[in-house]
This record gives C-alpha cells, structure tokens and sequence, in this order.
C-alpha cells in the first residue's frame, strides 16, 4: 500500500461529498446564474461525484492551476488563464472547487484572477485543509475536512501524477518519499 494511514474511505468521502453537495444545494438559490469552476488536476475527482450530488444542473468549466513540485509548494503559482473563461465569469455567482487548501497560494491566486474578471460573487468548496499556518488566509465557504501536515495523495490528489486513482485518501508513505529522494519530513 503507497500510505502509511487512511484519513479517508471510500464510504466517508462519499458522506463528505453528500454533505457538502447538500449545504452548496441549499444555497443556490439561482442555479442558472452560477458557474462552477473547478481547480485541475487535483479537485477532478471530487467536482465530479460532488456535481453531480448536486439537486440541480449547474454550468460548470476548469481551469488549470500548479504550484507544486512532488511534496512542496514552489512558492510560485502558474494558472492557464483562458479568455473564454473571463466571459462566462462576469457577473455569475462563482463556485471555485479545489481539492486541498495548504498554504493558500494557489487559492489566492485564483481567487484573485476571477476576481478581476467581475463576478458576481464568489464562493469557494474544498475538500481539504491542512492544519497549519497558511500563508495566504482564504475563506472556504465549504470544507470537506481537516487534516494534518502530511502530504496526502487519493481521490484525485497526487505525488508526480501518481495514486490519482486511489479511491481513499492517505498520508503518503516513508518508503515511497524515500525511493523518490524527497528529503523532508512529511
Ligand atoms: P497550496 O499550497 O497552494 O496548494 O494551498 C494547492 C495545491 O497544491 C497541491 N497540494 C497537494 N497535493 N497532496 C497533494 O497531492 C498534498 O498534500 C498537497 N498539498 C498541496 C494541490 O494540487 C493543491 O491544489
């Protein structure tokens, strides 16, 4: 097994998703006025199984955000602005899906370049935070759960484009980061 421990299974991803699905369609008051918009690669599998919980059919497009390279965060975040995008944004209520909230960069970044693009309001929907001092301080409208610092792999998350297609989420092994020369502590 590439983790040393679940923090999640598939039945409680799922009761994860199914809460958050409930909270996101209770507030959507105008379905017909928001747009999805979920964070690549990360946030894919969770969009998917949380949209389509969902009581009622929302748009929904993708934007492509990186920032890490294998278990750290480069400091520097490069989002694939598409112009096509900043059309459908202005003037929609904006639901940002992303699959975790660590040091905040990358959400921030986002926040901000929709933000320039004149919505409506923006609301933001992630599966996880980690339990430590983020660098950039983000609201998150609705949150999955909490985790520790460890880097997390499963549903979706990954260490080099690995262990996307775990159905669980876990801490990501000793043995692995070793054999990969990742010299830290996670
Ligand atoms: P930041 O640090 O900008 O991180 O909040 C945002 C993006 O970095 C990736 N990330 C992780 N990916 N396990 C992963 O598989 C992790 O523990 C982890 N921490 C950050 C992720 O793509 C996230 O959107």
């Amino acid at each position: 097994m590439p983790c040393s421990k679940i923090i999640a299974t598939e039945q409680q991803l799922e009761e994860i998703v199914s809460r958050l699905a409930g909270e996101i369609s209770s507030d959507l008051l105008h379905p017909d006025h928001c747009l999805a918009i979920v964070a690549l690669e990360g946030a894919q599998t969770f969009a998917t199984d949380l949209l389509e919980k969902l009581d009622c059919s929302i748009e929904t497009k993708y934007i492509k955000a990186a920032s890490y390279r294998q278990t750290h965060s480069t400091g520097k975040v490069t989002i694939q602005k598409d112009n096509m995008l900043i059309q459908k944004i202005c003037g929609r209520d904006i639901l940002l899906i992303d699959d975790i909230y660590d040091t905040g960069l990358t959400l921030c970044e986002l926040l901000k370049w929709i933000d320039s693009c004149q919505p409506k309001s923006i609301r933001t929907c992630v599966l996880l935070e980690k339990q430590i001092e983020h660098i950039q301080n983000i609201r998150i409208d609705y949150l999955g759960m909490k985790v520790e610092d460890n880097f997390v792999v499963g549903y979706g998350l990954d260490f080099d484009g690995q262990f996307r297609n775990l159905p669980y989420l876990g801490i990501l092994s000793e043995e692995i980061l070793s054999r990969y020369n990742v010299s830290d502590n996670f």
